[in-house]
């Protein structure tokens, strides 16, 4: 299970703007990782200036997300999950696009429909997914990273590998915090520039109920060799 973040993928602080040599860079080496051990692998993707923006734009204007707000947000997010792809299926990668407004009835990730997914990754197919808006008593959004972790877990997954345009967790220094144990209490920047789904910390905090053997915070650069199981970024220590 492979999170590309939105923050690696994108260009955060320019509304509407992928960063296409990231976008490059982190395929490349799921394209490597997919060629050399032929695994199961499911690709979730972040908002970024996309969904993220799109969000803070909706409730900015709007107050909250009405229905014409979430068919705004679903509208940049499904813009972004065709240059990803695109980008993948250029590379010669068999993905699937999956949008979670068409799976999942609520912000509950644990309440999605993951059934097709299942189905196209025991096929041979690379689902893609991503963090979405929904219409449920209002309009909500389907964290990206909430999907990463349920999917990790319906699928069983051996790795859970969140990458972003930093090289892992930062400590207050910007140095890598090597690993995080549950329950430790880790003191960090938090210098997001938006986020509508919670950040760093509690990427941290949903990444321990994962029951995957390897999970990691790294940077998009990285992702070959997380999934190699290279000590790379931050490791969560989710089993000990
Ligand atoms: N202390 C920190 N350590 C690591 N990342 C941090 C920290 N503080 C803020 N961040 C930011 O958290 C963001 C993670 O976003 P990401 O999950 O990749 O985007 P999205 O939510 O769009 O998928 C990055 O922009 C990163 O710079
Ligand atoms: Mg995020």
């Amino acid at each position: 299970m492979i999170k590309l973040g939105g923050s690696f993928i994108t260009e955060k602080d320019r509304p509407y703007t992928v960063n296409w040599e990231a976008l490059q860079v982190g395929i490349e080496q799921i394209k490597a990782f997919y060629e050399k051990h032929s695994p199961h692998m499911v690709i979730v993707h972040g908002g970024g200036s996309f969904g993220h923006y799109e969000t803070q734009e909706v409730k900015r204007k709007r107050g909250f997300i009405d229905c014409y707000g979430v068919a705004l947000i679903q509208r940049s997010m499904m813009i972004l999950s065709l240059a990803v792809l695109d980008t993948m299926v250029r590379k010669g990668l068999p993905s699937s696009l999956h949008p979670p407004h068409s799976f999942c009835k609520n912000e509950n990730a644990y309440e999605c429909n993951y059934e097709v997914i299942v189905d196209d990754l025991e096929k041979g197919l690379i689902p893609i997914t991503y963090g979405d808006s929904v219409f449920s008593d209002k309009g909500k959004i389907i964290s990206g990273d909430d999907l990463s972790v349920a999917i990790s877990n319906k699928i069983g997954a051996d790795c859970l590998i969140f990458s972003s345009n930093v090289e892992g967790v930062l400590d207050k220094e910007g140095k890598v915090i090597k690993e995080i144990k549950k329950g430790e209490r880790i003191s960090i920047n938090k210098n997001e520039v938006f986020d509508v789904t919670g950040g760093i910390l509690s990427k941290v905090e949903k990444s321990f109920l994962s029951n995957a053997r390897n999970v990691r915070i790294v940077s998009g650069k990285d992702i070959y060799r997380a999934l190699m199981g290279f000590e790379v970024g931050t490791k969560i220590a989710n089993r000990s």
